[in-house]
């Protein structure tokens, strides 16, 4: 798991935490409220409650035991449990938040029914796969070219009915919650050159580092060349990753 945690941290949860941070602006919740972090891995956005948001208290729950064990070390002060999004065994808290989690939920409309049971105030986010996450975009669009499988792991394609304005506006407001809103977050990504681009991309951890573990060495370098073709060839690559968020009350 820490092997795990670390090729997560280098794809993407280094892009993924100053998400957190201006996702938690934007909510705006007032200090001293009890929080659920639903989907907490290994508690990036759990710490960034802490850090920014003086909850009362805060619950992160996973369903995996491993991150749970590496949150627990790496974020002191908040409590970790086995849970899953589409039950939350009658938890309830101020606050329920869950951060890049609903398009791994089987049944989405069930986690968000779930939160608005259980949280006064409900927000979420997903990376904007379809283009804003520049990252996973340049890549599957390059795969595509290569391999016209790799559509069917397209991230682009597979969550287009979980993560976008609509979707999103849609299942908040399909549980029941009021006043909801929805907004685009975006992020800087600057790699330092296409080394620091390419080589998480082959950690194995995340889809398209999966996805490019099962190809052949001349499709995977055919991919790479096809990227480094495509970015500036010269110092760091500015790229976004845009985000998209959900907010609402019951
Ligand atoms: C991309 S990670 C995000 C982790 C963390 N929220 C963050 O912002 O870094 C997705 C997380 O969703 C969790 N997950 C997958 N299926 C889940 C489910 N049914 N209920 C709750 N969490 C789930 C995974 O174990 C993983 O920790």
């Amino acid at each position: 798991m820490w092997g795990f945690g670390d090729a997560y941290e280098r794809y993407v949860g280094r892009w993924s935490r100053p998400v957190a941070v201006e996702f938690l602006r934007w909510l705006d919740a007032p200090p001293g409220r009890t929080w659920l972090d639903v989907g907490c891995g290994t508690g990036a956005l759990t710490e960034t409650v802490l850090a920014h948001a003086r909850p009362a208290a805060i619950t992160g729950i996973d369903p995996s035991e491993g991150f749970l064990e590496r949150a627990r070390q790496r974020v002191p002060g908040a409590t970790f449990e086995v849970g899953n999004a589409t039950d939350l065994g009658g938890r309830t808290a101020d606050v329920v938040v869950s951060g890049l989690v609903l398009t791994f939920v089987p049944d989405a409309a069930q986690a968000v029914a779930e939160f608005a049971r259980a949280g006064s105030y409900v927000g979420s986010y997903l990376w904007d796969y379809t283009s804003g996450m520049r990252m996973m975009r340049l890549f599957w669009d390059a795969a595509k070219d290569v391999d016209p499988a790799a559509a069917s792991h397209d991230e682009g394609l597979r969550f287009s009915d979980v993560s976008g304005a609509g979707p999103l506006r849609a299942l908040w407001t399909g549980a029941g919650l009021r006043d909801v809103e929805v907004t685009g977050i975006v992020v800087p990504t600057v790699f330092r050159d296409f080394a620091d681009f390419w080589e998480p991309f082959l950690g194995g951890t995340g889809a398209a580092p999966a996805y490019a573990a099962t190809l052949p060495p001349e499709q995977l370098d055919a991919v790479r060349d096809l990227l480094r073709s495509r970015l500036p060839g010269e110092g760091p690559i500015e790229l976004t990753a845009k985000a998209w968020a959900v907010r609402g009350s019951r």
